[in-house]
This record gives structure tokens, sequence and C-alpha cells, in this order.
């Protein structure tokens, strides 16, 4: 089959030599990646800047923001059988990004931030991608609440959920813990696993998924301009 997944934080520039971004440090999603491709996939891998390798055998897709990350999404998005979203997508940018290097004159500075587009809100309803559908959550509280949330209102066909308040494993952590949500109301609960090993048991149940039966349309169509 054919894989897209996006992985690693996206950089929301302030300024020439400032940004704004997260803790992922791409382990999760390069782990998925070469899962993926130990399982006889083709794997296309969107990926934030970060310091680890991606597996030489992924088509790398290189992009800095959330809106770059959004733009090769629905470029590449045609074709793929299964997405996997596990990017820390940045939910808001810097609203006015200053030519030069702020200088720090003032006490205070004010930055006024607008939201970034959702790129896995919008694999459905903007690209038309009719494959398999994964997402993530990562979440301090109420985990399963904003997880079956998620799951729903972006028409995932799995939902794979994480606890990052939890020092242990999550963000930039060799190991992960994660409850699978599914849209017939199931769960199950994978125990704590290095990120690799976790990899494998994901991309074995994400195979086994139903395929979805708009999954020739969507392909078909391909995803409308964004
Ligand atoms: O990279 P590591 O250090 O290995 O850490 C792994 C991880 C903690 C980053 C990973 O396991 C994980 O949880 N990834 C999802 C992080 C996230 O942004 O979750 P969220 O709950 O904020 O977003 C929900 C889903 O929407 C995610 O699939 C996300 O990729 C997607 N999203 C979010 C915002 C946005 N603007 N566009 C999106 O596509």
């Amino acid at each position: 089959m054919r894989f897209l997944i996006t992985a690693v934080p996206t950089r929301e520039p302030i300024d020439p030599v400032r940004y704004l971004s997260n803790r992922s440090s791409g382990k999760m999603g390069y782990a998925l990646a070469e899962a993926a491709l130990a399982d006889g996939h083709a794997v296309t891998l969107v990926s934030g800047p970060v310091a680890i390798s991606p597996p030489p055998e992924a088509s790398l897709v290189s992009v800095e923001t959330a809106r770059e990350m959004y733009d090769a999404v629905a470029a590449h998005l045609p074709g793929v059988d299964v997405a996997i979203f596990c990017a820390a997508v940045a939910d808001y940018r810097v609203a006015s990004v200053a030519g030069e290097k702020i200088k720090k004159a003032e006490e205070e500075l004010d930055l006024r931030l607008v939201k970034n587009p959702d790129i896995l809100g919008s694999a459905r309803t903007v690209f038309g991608f009719g494959g398999l559908l994964v997402g993530f959550a990562a979440e301090t509280h109420d985990l399963a609440r904003h997880a079956l949330d998620k799951l729903r209102r972006k028409q995932c066909d799995l939902l794979v959920a994480n606890d990052v308040s939890r020092r242990e494993i999550g963000f930039d952590r060799d190991d992960n813990e994660v409850t699978l949500f599914f849209p017939d109301g199931t769960r199950e609960e994978l125990p704590r696993a290095s990120k690799r090993s976790l990899a494998d048991l994901l991309i074995a149940r994400i195979v086994a998924l139903p395929k979805q039966e708009t999954q020739e349309m969507g392909r078909q169509d391909g995803p409308p301009a964004a």
C-alpha cells in the first residue's frame, strides 16, 4: 500500500532568527515510516525540521511551517491508501512575521497569533481523501474525551492517543504508550514499548482496518485546491 505520514513539529517564524515550535522529536513519526517500509509499503514522509535522520527508503518531503505542511499533504495525498498524521503541528502562527530581528527595546512584547489550517481535519472535507485515515491526539488531561472528539470530528478510521503529561513517554522519549480509539466505539490500550516496536504494532492494526468504501472515489477525484 502507499502510505503518507506526517511527522515532527512545525516551526512558525517570529522574525529571521526566532520561531514558535514544540517538543516533538520526530521519533514516533519516523518509527512509523520505518515500520511501514519494513512491512513492504511505499512511504511518503512529510516532515518538519528535526535532528534525526529519516529512513533513506522513504520519499521525503521537507517542510517548515504548518501552511507548508498543508500544501505538501494536499499535493501528495492523491493515490495514497493510508494517511497517518503524527506531526505536532503548531495550531497558531505569528500574524505578522518581522522582516528584521526584533530588538529587545521594550519590557514587554505582544505577539498576535492566528490559527493555522487543520491538516488532518481537512483530509476528508477539503482534500477529498477516501483512504484509511489515522490521527494522533496528544493530551495532558481528559484523554478519552478529547481523543473521541478528534476521532469523530476529523472522520478518522483510527485515533492514536498518548498522554504527553507523562515524562517517561510521549514527546522526545524513546518509549510511548498509547490507547487506540475506533469509530465503532471500541478502544484498545497498548502497553508501554519502544516507539519502534509500537510502530510495528500500529502498522499491523492499520493494515487490518476495514477499507473505506470511498477509497476509489478519493483516488480518482484527488484533492480540490486548498
Ligand atoms: O515526535 P516525538 O517526540 O516522538 O513525539 C510523538 C508525539 C507526542 C508528537 C506523537 O505521538 C503525537 O501525539 N503526535 C500528534 C501531536 C499533535 O499535534 O496532536 P494534537 O492532539 O494537537 O492534534 C490532533 C491531530 O491533528 C494530530 O494527528 C495532528 O497531527 C493533527 N493536526 C493538528 C493541528 C493541525 N493544525 N493540523 C493537524 O493535522
